[in-house]
């Protein structure tokens, strides 16, 4: 259930906005985006009056605040410039890959990291002018990590939430980073800082007191006078949102046509991800290749399907992701497809919730199989969508989630082989040991909810010692 926020106003602050403009011809209106965040956050704007700061994607346009849905929405305009040094360029060729272990070679480009600090900073004026005296302000991911100290230098009266919705990596390699001190010091003007796990807590906690004058211990560290909690805050999804959609009579719908259309009869595998160089999607196409080639499953008996939703596709690195995925979705299908069966389906678009929802119902087996990932909200879907206490999922050790969520096949995304045998393993798993696993998921996924995380993380920027 959505929380309450008693006392102080609030201001969220990410790099996105909760809307989004549609445009209808000449005019263009704004509409709430669907996703996991704005809909844990937007009840606590709209029932206490607390604003939204973000970038409405694109370039340019205006930047003169508006009401939305209950919500009060700042836009932080970028220009051409910035939309390819800061988001681009430092968010997405610099931190994204460096957090993410360095899955792809970070750039250290000096003219990105100025781009980075100015845009930090205008999101810092932007906000200054909306918080009262005391006003809790919560920032999230890795694109605003200098914001909490810009904001804190001129505002020592506010409560600063920080949360990284992505990995940090090992202070081994944060430290190759040539901006890596100003970074930690922009993190540590916070109040709390949340993260995924506790695993990525600690790396955090070791790099401030490596590469800071930060001291303390446990999840206490102390920065000149000022004390910050660092603690895990692992992520939830809005579990009736998805029960709800699942219980409609049009997902069943849904489901059945999409079970007529890949073969009733067929086993039938998924993927869903952004098209990001982090999901394993080419690994994941490898070890079906693998299923294929070794004979025991053919395409008569099942189909892939993997959604990539498309992302960031003027970043290089996403570019020729997605040329290798397309070739090799190409040579699987040429290699085993049988006339009117191909093996491999691949649907490079977003899904409606709705239509999501029914790819979930009618997945046999669910392969969320990233090489690294902070949470995966895909696993903790897959289990809340499988009403029927079936399915099976096939979930990367490395992927946040897999610490919650210990009943699922859990796999190295890395191992082809490894990967394949356990495809193999989920195709033929019976159906006792499905209902076993897939109630245990969905406890773990019951256990706490969306509008809990938020209320627990918010809980702890008020200062509650038991949040
Ligand atoms: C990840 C990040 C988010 C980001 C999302 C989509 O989940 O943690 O901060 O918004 O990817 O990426 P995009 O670059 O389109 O905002």
């Amino acid at each position: 259930m959505p929380p309450t926020n008693n006392d102080r106003s609030l201001v969220i602050v990410a790099n996105r906005l909760p809307v989004q403009r549609v445009r209808r011809g000449t005019t263009s209106t704004w509409q709430t985006s669907p996703g996991g965040l704005v809909a844990a956050l937007h009840p606590l704007l709209r029932k206490h009056g607390g604003s939204w700061v973000g970038w409405p994607g694109g370039e340019g346009g205006s930047s003169r605040a508006f009401r939305h849905d209950g919500m009060d929405i700042k836009p932080v305009t970028l220009s051409a410039g910035q939309i390819e040094g800061f988001y681009e360029g430092f968010s997405n060729g610099t931190l994204w890959p460096l957090y993410h272990d360095v899955l792809r070679t970070p750039r250290f480009r000096r003219s990105w990291w100025r781009s980075y600090v100015e845009v930090n900073q205008k999101f810092a004026d932007a906000i200054e002018p909306l918080v009262g005296p005391g006003s809790m302000v919560w920032i999230h991911d890795y694109h605003l990590q200098l914001v909490p100290k810009m904001l804190r230098q001129r505002r020592a009266d506010l409560r600063i939430g920080f949360f990284l919705h992505i990995p940090f990596p090992a202070p081994e390699l944060f430290a190759r980073m040539p901006w890596r001190a100003e970074v930690l010091e922009g993190l540590l003007a916070s109040d709390v800082i949340g993260f995924q796990t506790r695993a990525v807590a600690q790396n955090f906690l070791r790099a401030s007191r490596r590469l800071t004058r930060a001291t303390g211990s446990g999840c206490t560290l102390r920065l000149d006078d000022h004390t910050i909690r660092v603690q895990p805050f692992p992520i939830a999804i809005d579990i009736e949102e998805f029960e709800s959609l699942a219980n409609a009579e049009s997902a069943g719908e849904r489901t059945r046509s999409l079970r007529a259309k890949f073969g009733p009869k067929r086993k039938l595998v998924l993927g869903v991800d952004r098209l990001d160089y982090t999901k394993g999607i080419d690994v994941r196409l490898r070890a079906i290749e693998e299923v294929l080639r070794r004979g025991e499953f053919s395409a008569r008996d099942m189909c892939f399907v993997q959604i990539a939703v498309p992302s960031r596709e003027n970043v290089d690195d996403y570019a020729s992701l997605r040329r290798e995925v397309e070739q090799a979705v190409g040579r699987i299908n040429g290699e085993y497809a049988e006339p009117g069966q191909v093996a491999v389906h691949y649907l490079h678009r977003r899904l409606s919730r709705e239509d999501l929802v029914a790819y979930y119902m009618a997945a046999d087996v669910m392969m969320v199989t990233p090489l690294r990932d902070g949470m995966n909200l895909i696993a903790k879907e897959y289990a809340a969508s499988r009403i029927d206490g079936t399915g099976v999922l096939l979930l990367s050790e490395f992927a946040g989630a897999a610490n919650e969520l210990r009943q699922a096949v859990l796999v190295n995304p890395f191992d082809i082989d490894g990967m394949a045998k356990a495809v193999q393993t989920a195709l033929t798993m019976p159906p006792a040991e499905q209902r076993r696993r897939m109630r245990s998921l969905r406890n773990a996924v019951h256990s706490y909810d969306l509008y809990d995380w938020a209320a627990r993380f918010l809980g702890a920027l008020r200062g509650d010692q038991d949040a």
